[in-house]
Parts: structure tokens; sequence; C-alpha cells
């Protein structure tokens, strides 16, 4: 696992785009697998200014989601797919077929799991997924005991969870989903590349756990530890318990 540690947030999105920029180069085609959250947003940020420039071509990028909320109609501001097509898609002028994501409203939510494990295998698998991580140490929304080998599958949100995303509607933790379908950990871990960036004070000792503590379901973001091309980007606030 490679640890990188930056001064800030900006300086963290620009390093992470252009990690992506450089995959997109060496293949157009690539299939990016995105995250949601406040963190990841000033890499989408480095990036669109980077095809602004002409410096990076998105136009055959595909993108796959992580995570998504189990109930939330797709056309829901705050469903992860219309926060992905807001703040990726449509900044990136990717289009919206190129995009690959699990159905939060199917009656089957275990059958759009499998459907959606299947999918990312035959689109030849994830080359770079960027992860946020929780102030539990959660990636997706595999939480604090998830199995280091489970698939994509419908898990329940802990309180805790819930008390952090509340902001997202309008504070009000009542309007929070209880379920999500989320990628596991095993899925997670196929991807070629793993980027985990965190950012401020609120994530170091989930950071610590996940670079220096145990291999362990407590801790689900410390199965990086178990990828061969894994790498974390964290700022210096980050980073003030290692
Ligand atoms: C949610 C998402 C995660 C994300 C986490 C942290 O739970 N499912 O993928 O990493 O929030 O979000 P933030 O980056 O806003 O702290």
């Amino acid at each position: 696992m490679e640890v990188v540690i930056v001064a800030d947030a900006k300086a963290g999105g620009e390093l992470v785009a252009e990690a992506m920029a450089r995959l997109l180069r060496r293949k157009p085609d690539a299939l990016l697998g995105v995250a949601t959250g406040s963190t990841p947003l000033p890499v989408y940020e480095a990036l669109a200014a980077k095809v602004r420039a002409g410096a990076v071509d998105t136009s055959r990028a595909r993108v796959a989601q992580l995570d998504e909320y189990v109930g939330l109609p797709a056309d829901h501001p705050e469903s992860y797919r219309s926060v992905l097509r807001r703040e990726v898609l449509e900044p990136l002028g990717i289009p919206v077929d190129a995009f690959l994501g699990p159905d939060g409203t199917a009656e089957d939510v275990q059958a759009a799991c499998e459907r959606y494990d299947r999918e990312l295998a035959e689109a030849g698998g994830v080359d770079l997924q960027l992860l946020g991580i929780g102030t539990d140490g959660h990636i997706g929304f595999n939480e604090p005991c998830s199995s280091l080998a489970s698939r994509t599958r419908i898990k329940t949100l802990t309180e805790q969870t819930r008390v952090d995303n509340a902001r997202f509607f309008d504070g009000d933790i009542g309007q929070v989903p209880h379920h999500v379908i989320t990628q596991g950990i095993g899925t997670i871990l196929e991807a070629r590349h793993l980027v985990l960036l965190a950012t401020g004070e609120g994530k170091a000792e989930a950071v610590a756990a996940t670079v220096e503590g145990p291999v362990a379901a407590v801790c689900p973001a410390s199965a990086l530890q178990l990828h061969p091309h894994a790498t974390v980007v964290v700022d210096e606030t980050a980073a003030s318990e290692l």
C-alpha cells in the first residue's frame, strides 16, 4: 500500500485527477469507479478542469457506481445515481449510457445486486476505483464487521452513518434511508487500482486503522492492505494519527 500525504484537499483532488487522466490517456474507455460524499468533489472538479483545458478526453470513459440507497426513486436528487450524474457525468461530458449502477428501486434487491456484480465483470472490471472513507472506516457502504470477501448486496446503515449523511437530507435523519446496496469488499478488491482519498481531521482515526491497524472487518478499509495496487491519499490533518 502506498500512502501519499498532500497539503490539503485541493492538492489531493489534483493528484487523484491526474492519476485518472493518465489512465484515460492510456486507455480512453477505462471504467472509472466513482464514489459519492464530499471528499471526492475536488477530484471531479480537477478532472473537469483538465477536460475543459483539452488535457484529457473523457468522451469514451465509462463510470461505475459504488453504492446506492435502497428505495429512493432514481430521480431523487440524493439518489447516488442523481448525485453522480450531477457531479461526474455532466461536468465530464460522459453519456448516461456509459454509466453502470445498481438498481436501488428493484423489487428483488438481491437479484439487482447479483446483476450488478455480473455487469461489472462483463464490462471488463473497474480500472481505477476511487474510494472515500466513513468516520467508522467504512468503504462504499460496507459498515464495520462486513465480510472482507463480501459481494454486492443489501446492507443496513449504522446510526452513525445515517447521522453523518443527514446533511444531504436537510439535516433530517428521518429522511435518510435505512438500507443501501453496496459493492462488497470482495467486489471492490477486484478493481485493478484502488485509490482511497481522505481529508480532514474527522478521518484521522479511520485512516490510522486503515493503514497501520490489523486487516480486520471492524475497519473495512483495512482490506486495502490486501490489494496489490492500493494508494491512500491523505491531507495533513487526515494523516495526523499516522
Ligand atoms: C458515504 C458513502 C461513502 C463515502 C462516505 C464518506 O457513506 N457511501 O462512499 O466514502 O459517505 O463521505 P464524505 O466523503 O462526505 O465524508
